[in-house]
């Protein structure tokens, strides 16, 4: 459970979830023996509604694990779609790659292998999706290397941006926590004040921000 939500809501929505088939069951089933933290079930809804809608040419993510949502957004887009994805661990990378090449993705998904604090700045070209999935602690510095690679009228989506409930009020709070949701704080801060984006945060899985980008003047492209 992800300790934002009533257990009964979400249980409930889960109850309407299409089951996945194929490999990204599998992959699935095998996060949740493994322990790897891949999007919520509701989460990976949303962002394939959002696929669905915005059409992104380029997707850059930040946080591959095991290529569950690299795969997941090839396969809702389509083999027209380039993905740039960053992994700094080196289980994750191998198991990723495995992956993505069951997926038959190979020329879709380009992994980047080391930490993204130094690689973003490497990344060239612009994207129209952007989704932060790493270190809570450091969301506001990987903004701040990507969001200039965002295209207008781009979305940014950074997960797990509630953590547990915590960001949301000190109650909550464990204390070796505290630099991360304050970091977390003062990033939700940012992104919902910025004159170039209008954001939203949404309490499903462990909570996501979807963020708009408009031009300088506030306005998205004609
Ligand atoms: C929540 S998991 C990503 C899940 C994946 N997006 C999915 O839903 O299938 C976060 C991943 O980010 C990686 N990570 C965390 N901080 C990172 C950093 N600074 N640079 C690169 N990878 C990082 C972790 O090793 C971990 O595998």
């Amino acid at each position: 459970m992800s300790n934002i939500v009533n257990d009964l809501v979400e249980d409930y929505i889960r109850s309407t979830l299409k089951e996945k088939n194929g490999l990204l069951k599998e992959l699935e089933e095998y996060a949740h023996e493994n322990n790897v933290p891949i999007v919520h079930k509701e989460v990976s809804e949303l962002l394939k509604v959002l696929l669905k809608v915005q059409k992104p040419k380029r997707i850059l993510e930040v946080g591959c694990a095991i290529g569950y949502s690299s795969i997941l957004f090839a396969t809702t887009v389509g083999k027209d779609v380039e993905i740039i994805t960053v992994e700094r661990n080196e289980k994750m990378i191998e198991k990723a790659k495995e992956n993505i090449k069951l997926a038959n993705f190979e020329n879709n998904i380009t992994i980047l292998e080391g930490d993204a604090q130094e690689l973003l700045s490497e990344v060239e070209g612009e994207f129209d999706m952007i989704f932060l999935d790493a270190a809570k602690g450091q969301y506001k510095l990987f903004y701040d290397m990507v969001i200039d690679k965002l295209k207008v009228d781009g979305l940014l989506i950074s997960d797990n941006i509630l953590y547990k409930g915590m960001v949301a009020h000190d109650d909550f709070v464990i204390r070796r926590k505290k630099t991360i949701v304050k970091r977390m704080r003062n990033y939700l801060d940012y992104i919902c004040n910025c004159k170039y984006l209008d954001t939203s945060l949404i309490p499903i899985g462990d909570g996501v921000a979807l963020s708009y980008k408009q031009n300088e003047r506030g306005e998205a492209n004609a």
